[in-house]
């Protein structure tokens, strides 16, 4: 790697004196300050939750040792910032990260949020709510949904399941959780937990299966003895496409994040678009087999937002779809809005589709039947259903039991 010029050197000095050692990793002086401002940020954000809890606020030590890290710390130059910090902040959480595991973003945590307080400003809801996380990577999501649910409000026990392929994704889900609850601000109600699962694969389908590889996830809710019937199914899924995650994803992201956490796995036959959108019609099929009532699925943008708010369409389950934009908590300016076959809601790309049905309407506060580009409640056997939403023929054999479970396994809620 070609020697930093001393005139550079010198320039970085002048500006900050921690600026010439980020030079090593960053290689100019934008990208080096840019790190400096953001490594000053999380300091400053980790000394006002230190001061909170009583702790010092000595915000210099901390710069001095984090700039050391970055430095000595063997990271490959253009690393995310993230992994070299350790944690990154999720909403109001500081999530631990680590390479190997996606690093939460704040769209995610701006959709959830929003959820969680249309939920939690809910006049009835039942004494135990579940949710259920497919793809939880750091467990961010079941995290900040009960950190904001109960900054609130407490007459409910909440139940969280969060599930991934990725053992070292549960494994941090799980320090993570640890490490919440040994905070003071933690309120200890309701019960959080991670599962290993594979939400891709088929349970019934006729294949070998290696020891080592997870459970398909409704075996692993039986041998776990977890619930069989969830209220909400929340999902940040893998959905880049491959070309997408080719051409247009950051260097940073495709160099150092798990592609696991972010391109589906490719099947013979599948286009490009479709390897991409590969986990919804799993998703979808889990929802209609959990009963859940609120499904939250994160999109890459609002493309993909339409064909999987159509795939839900389709199912003919739900009573309400709308999509929502990265701040789903902002009112549209009007100016850009496409006449949509869907609600859009809030400002930015086109991030989520959230569906509801029964009293999910009620929790979410909309009045049943509002938004009902979803098609009349009836539940038709997933063999009539048309081909844009029937989930493939590897789910085929879900139906027959997925139909038996609805008919003689109803929760009351
Ligand atoms: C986009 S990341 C989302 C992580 C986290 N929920 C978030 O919002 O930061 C997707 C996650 O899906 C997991 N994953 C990939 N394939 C899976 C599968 N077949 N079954 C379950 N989880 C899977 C990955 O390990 C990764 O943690």
């Amino acid at each position: 790697m070609p020697r930093l010029p001393t005139s550079l050197l010198r320039k970085a000095y002048a500006i900050d004196s921690l600026l010439p050692p980020l030079l090593g990793p960053c290689r100019d002086l934008n990208s080096a300050r840019n790190e400096l401002r953001w490594l000053r940020e999380h300091v400053d954000k980790v000394s006002r939750a230190r001061y909170t809890k009583g702790g010092s606020s000595a915000k210099g030590g901390l710069l001095r040792t984090l700039v050391r890290k970055r430095v000595s710390g063997g990271k490959p130059i253009g690393a995310p910032l993230q992994y070299g910090l350790g944690t990154e902040y999720f909403g109001d959480l500081e999530i631990e990260v680590r390479p190997g595991v996606l690093i939460p973003r704040p769209e995610t945590a701006a959709s959830v949020t929003h959820l969680t307080r249309l939920v939690r400003d809910a006049r009835e809801l039942p004494t135990e709510l579940r949710i259920l996380d497919l793809c939880t990577g750091t467990g961010c999501i079941p995290l900040l949904f009960h950190d904001v649910f109960y900054s609130v409000r407490s007459d409910v026990e909440l139940r969280f399941l969060g599930v991934d392929i990725s053992s070292k994704a549960i494994a941090l889900a799980n320090r993570n959780l640890q490490r919440l609850r040994r905070s003071k601000k933690y309120v200890h109600k309701g019960v959080t937990e991670f599962m290993l699962a594979d939400v891709l694969v088929n349970p019934f389908a006729d294949r070998a299966r290696r020891p080592d590889e997870p459970l398909p996830l409704k075996s692993a809710l039986n041998f776990n003895k977890k619930r069989v019937f969830w209220d909400i199914l929340v999902s940040n899924p893998p959905y880049i496409s491959p070309s997408a995650f080719r051409t247009t994803t950051a260097r940073s992201v495709r160099g150092f994040e798990p592609r696991l956490a972010l391109v589906p796995p490719g099947e013979a036959g599948r286009s490009d678009t479709e390897q991409g959108d590969a986990f919804y019609p799993m998703l979808l099929v889990a929802a209609i087999d959990a009963e859940v009532k609120i499904v939250l699925l994160e999109v890459a943008d609002l493309d993909q937002a339409y064909r999987v708010a159509r795939m839900a369409q389709g199912m003919q389950v739900y009573d309400g779809i709308e999509i929502w934009r990265d701040q789903p908590d902002q009112a549209h300016d009007g100016s850009s809005q496409p006449s949509s076959e869907f609600p859009i809601i809030g400002q930015g790309n086109g991030r989520s589709v959230l569906c509801w049905r029964g009293p999910g309407a009620l929790w979410l506060g909309k009045n049943n039947g509002e938004a009902s580009n979803a098609g009349p409640l009836v539940q038709k056997p997933y063999s009539e259903l048309d081909s844009v939403s029937k989930p493939e023929a590897v789910h085929s054999s879900l139906h027959p039991e997925s139909f038996m479970q609805m008919q003689g396994g109803r929760r009351n809620v």
